[in-house]
């Protein structure tokens, strides 16, 4: 059976980890896949996800099944946490979501409803985008279709190539955006873009497909929140994939939302009746352990607090991580201009170097990141920040 498959390369992000964990440099840099770092290089348990634990320990009597869509207290915490306090669609009971698997579960468990939906909607994606969308997507037997979205030259968004590629899509077209902190450039849309997109999507009726990752970790949680609520709340139908993994550092629990703002209210008891069926047919019912955490978290103000103190806290290090690299790359007498990397948000930014240079740096001085140039800023700290820059400018 199985001597037919062929050999795949390793996934271009996963697969690095694996071979930075076979580098026995000790003084190899991990800027690989996107899970955030302390100064010591440690992804902690955030201190609000500790007592949520304790108090999920205490509380938790059963492992039966939870319900097809998950925990309902973690789906409208979630929702509130994305569309707002005293949000119209969720008063008018517009939007049905389920508990997923991950962001990644969320965009395949909306892919295929899309596929359930028409037989050949389009969606296009941001040229570039997160290397799994394209499988994710794909793999429900969706038509993909790119749009501008970046300049490396430049290292800035090609807004007016992107808006034109997108009159050509319609009503039953897909158009996939990054809530905030687009993955992999770091590049996100102003306020005035977005209006721009809200304008479009009505004029020409195609579905904004939003996929939020890493809410918190551009302004702000509400800052960030803005292009999401700005077309959910102003449009007859958007679909939300929305993760837990970075902003509560749950990456390992899976815990991410599947939400369809649907016309009437009327239309959102079949969208929640078949997108549970979807979920149904791939994996029945989610995992419990991550919900219940978020929902502890969100139902709780003091332990929201704590949240939303941590949160800042990883933005404000990232902010302070990206100065930090253009500082050290300018005072090692780098030969091109990084300040873009302070005007970019999130995790992610490209360094705008081609990929021969990527992999020179990589075998010669143990630095891993994605060939496509993406850096997770999170992995820089004050003790490597000196010979990345230094290894950066060797290659330039
Ligand atoms: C990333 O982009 O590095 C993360 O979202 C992890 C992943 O699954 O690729």
């Amino acid at each position: 059976m199985f001597e037919v498959l062929p050999h795949l390369e390793p996934d271009p992000i996963l697969g690095l980890s694996a071979a930075y964990k076979e580098d026995t440099n000790d003084a190899k840099i991990d800027l690989g896949v996107g899970v955030y770092k302390d100064e010591q290089g440690n992804t902690p348990i955030m201190t609000s996800v500790a007592k949520a634990q304790n108090i999920l320990l205490e509380r938790e009597t059963s492992k039966t099944y939870i319900t097809p869509q998950g925990h309902q207290g973690y789906i409208d915490n979630m929702l509130t946490l994305l569309l707002g306090e005293g949000s119209q669609v969720m008063l008018a009971d517009r939007v049905a979501a389920v508990q997923a698997p991950g962001g990644c579960g969320a965009l395949r468990i909306l892919s295929e409803l899309l596929a359930r939906c028409s037989d050949n909607a389009r969606v296009f994606v941001s040229d570039p985008t997160w290397a799994n969308h394209i499988p994710l997507i794909g793999s429900a037997g969706l038509k993909l279709e790119t749009y501008p979205y970046f300049d490396k030259d430049t290292a800035s968004i090609r807004f007016d190539a992107m808006m034109d590629k997108l009159k050509e899509a319609g009503k039953g077209d897909v158009v996939l955006l990054h809530g905030c902190c687009h993955n992999p450039t770091g590049a996100d849309l102003t306020n005035a873009q977005w209006d721009a997109v809200l304008e479009l999507a009505q004029e020409r009726g195609f579905l904004p497909f939003l996929d939020v990752a890493y809410l918190g970790f551009g302004d702000g949680l509400e800052e960030d929140a803005y292009g999401i609520r700005l077309l959910a709340e102003n449009l007859p139908e958007v679909i939300i994939a929305a993760s837990c993994s970075k902003n509560f550092g749950l990456y390992r629990e899976r815990v991410g939302l599947a939400a369809i703002i649907t016309e009437t209210s009327q239309i959102k008891k079949i969208a929640q009746g078949q997108i549970q069926s979807v979920a149904r047919g791939i994996y029945s019912m989610p995992p419990s352990y991550g919900g219940a955490l978020v929902d502890i978290i969100l139902s709780d103000v003091a332990l929201k607090q704590e949240w939303v103190g941590e949160v800042n806290s990883m933005r404000n290090r990232m902010q302070t991580l990206r100065a930090m690299l253009v500082d050290k790359l300018e005072e090692n007498g780098a030969d091109k201009d990084f300040s873009f990397l302070n005007t970019q948000k999130g995790m992610f930014s490209f360094l705008c170097i081609s990929p021969e240079q990527v992999r020179e740096v990589r075998a010669k001085h143990s630095v891993y990141f994605v060939d496509s140039s993406r850096v997770n800023i999170a992995g820089i700290n004050q003790h490597n920040v000196d010979a990345l820059a230094k290894a950066l400018v060797s290659v330039l």
